[in-house]
């Protein structure tokens, strides 16, 4: 039996901020820290534990700070060091507690280390990356031919050295070395600096491709040919590599295990097998793990993600559930369906028309339920969409312009099918700015927003929300609230139901005699399953539920409604 207390994260929940898009406080259009701080006591009273906050460190803004070119300074864009103070203080005033982002597997091409090092090849810094020399005799003669992430070589030229240096995502986002121990030393330190001004804890940008899978020749592997042409997909190569444990083993003894702080490592590529070790509460070296497995369901399996397909209800099930039960006895799951790479889930996966409110509420049921730390994306509790996107010209991330410039300018594919890829999975139908009001630009700013408000903010927006009882937040409320109340939702063992219904998603949750019932009829029409037979002739109580309560019979089948999600409660003693 495990003596130890549950750790504080294991019953929190999590709210992620993308600063840009959260709130602006000096009509500049781009979010920023006194925003954020002005809406904390929204946050406290949806009831949230903790921020995560997308990167806020400076930054020339590739990626949207995920190209970070000084890690102890603020975007002037998003305030001051005090402003960050101030915030962190008026959250730790209200109870909630703060996760950073950690951004360490690149750097920006802009951070001093990289200006040093691409200098020459005897600078200090030069070894704090990754280079490689031309290879003679092939064309092109790129060290390897893997694709970057957001399209290209990996390998970008220094003319100064005459080398190549890798970078897994932009040619602006140039890949640390992690081999130099002089590289996790820096880490670890600048780790150390924002623990002790009083974070509580960081959530690891791609941590899982620290550690490259370098040959015993100093090269590292071309990946394998599975298209014609030179470049391959390249993104698998450096995940999960040999040295990957070893180096955040090391993190934890130099830095983590000396603060009470929660870890989640962004770990595309995770098995559950590599999770139950990496997030293994003694032996492990991180909390958690974001995996992805359930966000590449509907695509077309072995292609990118532009690739669309529909979601196949059993493969949600089967991933899900592989997850909740393969780290049941050890490791820890994170939840979510929603985050700033991701569309909107409920125009992923519910509907957006019509039944809106019924099937966010459904999805919101469907991860809270489960067994793990559940994380909400901001606006996903006000039932936020994708965005309806025309014209490229209306995008702003990067991986979806250069997606979009390989596809229509290099390959020639149509526009209309590429921007209805754009429509179904560009990051930034997540990044457009949060509904506040229905003032102009959603009340998210007074200027002019940097990516468009969704023109539906004057339907959905934070004011309509807490003013509604029955809307989209004050359901995630009670269930944020329930998590506090019932032990059986933080600690309760997972189990799948009714495995082979096609359209609704049935699992239950038991702790000593409670049984929690989840039922999430994922389909705009009726539908029918088994009665759970825990609440078979049983009396149950509803504890929450996106529909109209209705009198049930306990008998042989539950009818349900569109998109209707249920938790009952039973004891199984009687
Ligand atoms: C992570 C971030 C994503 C970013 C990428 C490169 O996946 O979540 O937004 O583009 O890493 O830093
Ligand atoms: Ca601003």
């Amino acid at each position: 039996m495990n003596l130890n207390p549950s750790p504080w994260w294991q019953s929190s929940v999590v709210y992620q901020i993308y600063p840009r898009s959260f709130c602006d406080s000096n009509g500049d259009g781009i979010g920023d820290l006194p925003g954020i701080t002005s809406k904390l006591d929204y946050l406290k009273t949806l009831g949230v534990d903790i921020v995560w906050l997308s990167p806020i460190y400076q930054s020339p803004n590739d990626d949207n700070g995920y190209d970070i070119s000084d890690y102890r300074a603020i975007m002037p864009e998003f305030g001051t060091m005090q402003d960050f103070e101030h915030m962190l203080e008026q959250m730790h005033a209200r109870g909630i507690r703060l996760m950073m982002d950690l951004v360490v597997n690149h750097t920006s091409d802009e951070h001093e280390w990289f200006r040093q090092a691409r200098l020459s090849r005897d600078n200090p810094y030069h070894d704090f990356y990754i280079w490689a020399d031309p290879v003679e005799g092939r064309e092109p003669n790129h060290p390897t031919n893997w694709e970057a992430a957001f399209n290209g070589s990996v390998w970008e030229w220094n003319e100064p050295t005459g080398e190549y240096f890798l970078h897994m995502f932009s040619k602006r986002q140039p890949d640390l070395n992690w081999e130099n121990p002089r590289v996790r030393r820096e880490v670890h330190n600048l780790m150390r600096f924002w623990l002790d001004k009083g974070v509580d804890g960081f959530r690891m940008d791609v941590i899982n491709m620290i550690s490259k899978p370098w040959q015993p020749d100093g090269t590292l592997p071309d990946a394998p040919r599975v298209r014609p042409g030179f470049l391959q997909p390249g993104f698998g190569m450096s995940l999960n590599g040999p040295r990957l444990q070893d180096f955040l083993l090391e993190m934890k003894q130099e830095v983590l295990r000396h603060y009470d702080c929660v870890t989640v490592g962004e770990a595309p590529g995770a098995t559950t097998e590599l999770a139950r070790v990496i997030t293994d509460r003694e032996q492990g070296a991180l909390d958690m793990l974001f995996q992805f497995e359930h966000m590449h369901l509907d695509a077309q399996p072995g292609q990118s993600k532009w690739h669309l397909k529909a979601l196949d209800l059993s493969d949600l099930k089967v991933t899900l559930s592989r997850w909740q039960d393969d780290l049941a006895e050890s490791g820890w799951n994170s939840l979510y369906l929603n985050n700033h790479d991701q569309p909107r889930s409920l125009s992923r996966f519910g509907c957006d028309g019509q039944y809106r409110v019924e099937s966010a509420k459904m999805l919101a049921t469907l991860i809270h339920g489960m067994k793990g730390t559940p994380y909400v994306y901001q606006g996903e509790e006000l039932g936020m969409t994708n965005f309806p996107f025309q014209s490229i010209e209306e995008c702003q991330d990067i991986e979806t312009l250069n997606m979009y410039a390989d596809a229509v300018t290099g390959r020639g594919i149509d526009r209309a099918e590429v921007m209805q890829a754009v429509r179904a999975k560009g990051r930034d139908n997540s990044r457009t700015p949060m509904q506040w009001t229905t003032a102009p630009h959603g009340g998210f700013s007074t200027g002019i927003p940097w990516l468009a408000v969704n023109p539906n903010f004057t339907e959905i927006n934070a004011a309509a929300a807490v003013a509604d009882e029955e809307s989209v937040y004050h359901y995630y409320r009670s269930l944020i609230e329930l998590r506090r109340e019932m032990p059986v939702l933080v600690h309760g063992q997972y189990a799948l139901l009714d495995a082979e219904n096609p359209d609704v998603y049935v699992y239950a949750r038991a702790l000593g005699d409670e049984r929690l019932l989840v039922i999430c009829n994922f389909r705009a029409r009726e539908a029918t399953i088994a009665t759970p037979s825990d609440i078979v002739g049983r009396a149950y109580r509803r504890v929450l539920g996106n529909w109209p309560e209705r009198s049930r019979d306990a008998s042989q089948t539950l009818a349900l409604r569109p998109f209707e999600a249920l938790m009952l409660h039973a004891r199984v003693t009687d």
